[in-house]
């Protein structure tokens, strides 16, 4: 697919085009990666944002001033602060639970609820939902239900098969797979909705430039590939982990040990790249010694890329998130976030143990000089 930068088209006679006008509109990079994705996602219609956070924005956008959001409760930063930081003051109101439990969205819905917000897995506890389940909740309740496949990638769950009514993605992650672009995509069922989101978009101009959009493209070309790997890493590292003596608990969907490996098994077709774990020191300075400790998974916000990336959500995703809140959705201090990239395996798991053996260290240092 060539590159077409370009701002405004030719046309034959005012209103005559061959299919494009003007680049916000619509350009044919983009909407060649907007077919891709509507495709992949098994939708009617894909956008394109300039990020993932465009991306939630316009849906948001859909509402009204008195409407209501019932939102996952371990949800990614970014979107609690976009909820209540930007929304919240326009009288959208946002109500987060668990949604790994039915019961507790049965609970919360109100006759003003107009979106169900899922993210499953949840970043960074990997937390899984049950999409067939809540989808039939929202219908019933007329709601809209939005889920946020970024961690999955629809190589292994497609939300709108499962009776979503959209999906959105972080595409700077698995989708773009390299570091190196920032990107977000929307995909409805149906295409009266898909016609008034890209309204949205057009009328407030979040689009992915021509460039970005072709990186996408390319990215997506080994997607299945790169996702088969990650997992397979993936459930490596977790079984390390697991039956580490400085590790208090792993969170990885893959694991029997998982509350939600069930459902995961189930809706599914992998358990994903992503692995989190808390260290029986439970404090951010045993957390802070671990992540500036390994020398392969690289200290870094963002995952799905082909390099193996540490952080730490307290300090650095959920750090916009009140501590105690953070806390409560199970992101505790110490919790440390994985993205498993292309290495070798056996690499990476020795990675982690000297970054562990070190972090031990540190602590029994700090313990030592407390008590002298
Ligand atoms: C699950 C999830 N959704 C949405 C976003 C936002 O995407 P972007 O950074 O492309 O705006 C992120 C970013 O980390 C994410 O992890």
């Amino acid at each position: 697919m060539p590159i077409y930068q370009t701002s405004t088209f030719v046309q034959e006679a005012p209103g005559v085009n061959k299919g494009y006008d003007y680049a916000r509109s619509g350009n044919p990079t983009r909407a060649t990666l907007e077919q891709l994705i509507a495709g992949l996602e098994k939708g009617s219609t894909g956008i394109a944002f300039g990020s993932g956070l465009a991306a939630i924005d316009a849906i948001v956008k859909l509402l009204q001033s008195g409407d209501e959001i019932l939102a996952v409760d371990d949800i990614y930063g970014g979107a609690f602060r976009l909820f209540t930081n930007v929304y919240e003051k326009f009288g959208i109101k946002v109500n987060y639970v668990d949604t790994t439990d039915v019961a507790n969205l049965v609970n919360a819905i109100t006759p003003n609820t107009k979106l169900i917000w899922l993210e499953t897995p949840t970043n960074p506890t990997l937390k899984i939902s049950d999409i067939a389940a809540i989808a039939k909740l929202a219908k019933a309740n007329r709601c809209l239900l939005c889920v946020d496949n970024t961690f999955a990638s629809p190589v292994l769950q497609q939300p709108l098969a499962l009776g979503a009514d959209i999906v959105i993605h972080s595409a700077t992650k698995y989708l773009g797979g390299h570091s190196d672009l920032i990107a977000g995509l929307v995909v409805t069922k149906e295409k009266e909705l898909g016609d008034k989101i890209k309204y949205i978009q057009n009328a407030c101009g979040a689009i992915l430039a021509p460039f970005d959009s072709w990186l996408v493209i390319r990215g997506i070309e080994t997607l299945h590939l790169r996702v088969k790997q990650h997992c397979a890493s993936a459930q490596i590292v977790a079984e390390f982990l697991e039956q580490h003596p400085a590790v208090a608990r792993v969170f990885y969907p893959g694991l029997p040990s998982h509350p939600n490996h069930a459902i995961a098994k189930k809706q599914a077709k992998g358990f994903g790249g992503i692995v989190s774990f808390t260290l029986k020191e439970d404090t951010e300075e045993a957390a802070v010694a671990f992540v500036t400790s390994t020398q392969l998974f690289k200290l870094a916000e963002s995952l799905g890329g082909i390099k193996s990336l540490v952080s730490h959500p307290a300090n650095m995703t959920h750090k916009s998130i009140p501590a105690a809140k953070r806390r409560a959705a199970g992101v505790s201090d110490s919790l440390v976030r994985l993205s498993i990239g292309l290495e070798e395996a056996e690499d990476l798991v020795n990675d982690l143990s000297l970054a562990l053996e070190k972090t031990s260290q540190v602590i029994r240092q700090t313990t030592i000089t407390v008590h002298q």
